[in-house]
C-alpha cells in the first residue's frame, strides 16, 4: 500500500534539480523532451518517494483535500483507474483496509480498458466501459449504491485537438450517467474533462443533478495541458431531472474524517 503522502503534496518547494537529457541516436525529440519533464517532474519524484504508481494521485489527493467526498466508510468506483493512483489514494482516504480503527470500512473498485496490477483494498477489473451493458456490470460488482463515482478517463491522444476534447467529453457523459444511476442522494462525481467547445451541456445536466458543480484545475494538473476537473457534489437524487434547487438529501454512506 502507498504510504501516506509528505505533507506537501504540492511537489513544489523542492531542491531544483534539473536534469537535462541529451539526445540519442534513434530517440526522436519528442520523446527526448519526455523524459526530460519526467526526469524534472517534482510529482514524479514525489509518487514514488510516497510509493504511488503515479502522479496523478496528487490530483485527488488535491481535490479530495479541497471537497472532502473520499471520507471512511465511503463507497468509491473509480473508472479509468490504470496503473492505480487514485485508487491507492482511495483505498487508504476510505479505509477500505480497516486500519483507522473503529472508523467506518470504505470500498473502493476500479475499471479500466488496462490490466491493473493489483492494489489491496480494491476490487480491480478489466472491461471497456464505453462497451454495450457495461455500466450494468459495473452495477453489478459494485452490488449496491456508491457514495462516489470518479473518472480519470481518456482516451489516447489523437493529435487533433478537438478529436480528443470530444471523445473525453463522451466518456465523461457514460461515466456521468452510471453516477445517476448508482450515487446515494449527497454523492460526488468527479470527472476529467479538457477545457473546449463539448462540454456545455454535460454541464448543464450536472447542475440538474447536482446541487454544486464547479471546474477545478488541481496544482498537481500540469499548466500546459487543457485538463480540467469537475467536481459536482450533493446529488439530488434519480429522479431529479429538473432544476429544483432542491438540497442536499443525505450525506451517503461515508462519515466525515
Ligand atoms: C490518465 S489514465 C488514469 C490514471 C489513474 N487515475 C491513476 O491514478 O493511475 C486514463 C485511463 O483511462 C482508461 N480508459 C480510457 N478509455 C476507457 C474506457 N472506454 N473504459 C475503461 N477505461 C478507459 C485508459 O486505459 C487509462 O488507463
Amino acid at each position: 500500500m502507498a504510504k501516506p503522502p509528505t505533507k506537501n503534496t504540492s511537489g513544489r518547494g523542492q531542491r531544483d534539480l534539473t536534469v537535462k537529457v541529451k539526445t540519442a541516436r534513434g530517440r526522436k525529440m519528442s520523446s527526448t523532451l519526455w523524459l526530460q519533464r519526467q526526469l524534472n517532474d517534482p510529482y514524479v519524484r514525489r509518487a514514488k518517494t510516497d510509493g504511488y504508481r503515479g502522479r496523478a494521485a496528487y490530483k485527488i489527493l488535491e481535490l479530495d483535500d479541497k471537497f472532502r467526498f473520499l471520507v471512511s466508510g465511503a463507497r468509491v468506483v473509480d473508472l479509468g483507474c490504470a496503473p492505480g493512483g487514485w485508487c491507492q489514494v482511495a483505498v487508504g482516504r476510505v479505509n477500505a483496509l480497516g486500519e483507522k480503527k473503529g472508523k467506518a470500512v470504505g470500498k473502493v473498485l476500479g475499471i479500466d480498458l488496462q490490466e491493473v496490477e493489483p492494489i489491496a483494498g480494491a476490487e480491480i477489473h478489466q472491461l471497456d466501459f464505453l462497451a454495450d451493458g457495461a455500466d450494468d456490470q459495473v452495477k453489478a460488482w459494485l452490488g449496491g449504491p456508491a457514495d462516489v463515482v470518479m473518472s480519470d478517463m481518456a482516451a489516447s491522444a489523437s493529435g487533433h485537438k478537438q478529436t480528443d476534447h470530444i471523445r473525453i467529453i463522451a466518456l465523461c457523459e457514460a461515466a456521468a450517467h452510471l453516477a445517476f444511476d448508482v450515487l446515494v442522494p449527497g454523492g460526488t462525481f468527479v470527472a476529467k474533462v479538457l477545457a473546449g467547445g463539448a462540454e456545455g451541456e454535460l454541464q448543464k445536466l450536472l447542475k440538474q443533478k447536482f446541487t454544486k458543480v464547479e471546474n477545478v484545475k488541481p496544482p498537481a494538473s500540469r499548466a500546459d495541458s487543457s485538463e480540467k476537473f469537475v467536481v459536482a457534489t450533493g446529488f439530488r437524487g434519480q429522479s431529479s431531472g429538473e432544476m429544483d434547487g432542491g438540497a442536499p438529501v443525505g450525506t451517503g454512506h461515508g462519515e466525515p474524517l
